[in-house]
């Protein structure tokens, strides 16, 4: 694994950037697997500034969000489609039929989960994936668990996450104690992997990433699997200061 080191918020989000236009600028009609979360809103806010100086232009992209609430309605101001539109998709030139998030509105979560693997197969596969971390080791919302389901799925959130979340709800109970997931085998399965983290409170996650183990109680050692990845932390994240 690649291990960028950053002063701060604000050098993680440029170097997590710097990547991005990297693999755009090598190919113009990339797929990028993109994350929501506090930790990439300034990564995407780079993005727009490198858009509007004329540097990278979307309009061959797709793109494949990582995870969405179930259920929850796009519209809703906390869903991740709502997120992906207000901090990118709104702001550059991406053909807004290209970009997918799995559908929090979906009748049948099963079908819309073997759709959303079988849509990531037809336009090539992944070439870059762009990964948060929870506190609890999860990416996406693969959860910490004894077996963990590489594909596509809907799952139910662990009371961390909920914790951590729950927050940008009106009440507690307003948000959805379930979500629709790639896997860890959707997210493996991606040509290059980028993983963000930022602050004191993902440095355990990060140390045990670091131990080069892999184990499914903390998923994000699973990126360990992987022969392209680069973790972009900041100082607080990676020496828990
Ligand atoms: P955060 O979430 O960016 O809001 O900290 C990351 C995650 O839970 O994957």
């Amino acid at each position: 694994m690649n291990v960028i080191i950053t002063e701060n918020y604000e050098s993680m989000s440029k170097e997590a950037a710097k990547i991005v236009v990297d693999t755009m600028s090598k190919k113009i009609n990339a797929v990028l697997g993109l994350a929501t979360g506090s930790t990439p809103e300034g990564m995407y806010a780079e993005l727009c500034r490198s858009y509007n100086k004329g540097e990278i232009s979307f309009r061959a992209v797709n793109s494949v969000n990582l995870d969405e609430y179930y259920p929850i309605s796009a519209t809703n101001n906390q869903s991740y489609r709502y997120f992906m539109n207000k901090n990118l998709f709104d702001k550059v030139d991406i053909n807004k039929s290209n970009t997918y998030v799995p559908n929090g509105e979906a009748k049948d979560a099963a079908a819309e989960c073997k759709s959303y693997d079988e849509l990531i197969a037809s336009l090539g596969g992944i070439d870059l994936q762009i990964l948060g971390i929870g506190r609890n080791g999860h990416i996406g919302f693969n959860e910490p668990n004894g077996e963990l389901i590489p594909v596509t799925h809907l799952t139910s959130l662990t009371e961390s996450t909920i914790e951590s979340n729950s927050k940008y709800f009106p009440t507690p109970s307003d948000m959805p104690r379930s979500a629709l997931t790639m896997g860890i085998g959707t997210i493996l399965n991606a040509k290059k992997i980028v993983i963000m983290a930022s602050g004191k409170e993902k440095h355990e996650a990060i140390l045990k990433m670091l131990t080069g183990k892999v184990t499914t109680m903390w998923p994000a050692t699973m990126l360990n699997l992987h022969n392209d990845v680069t973790l972009i932390c900041d100082r607080r994240a990676y020496y828990g200061e």
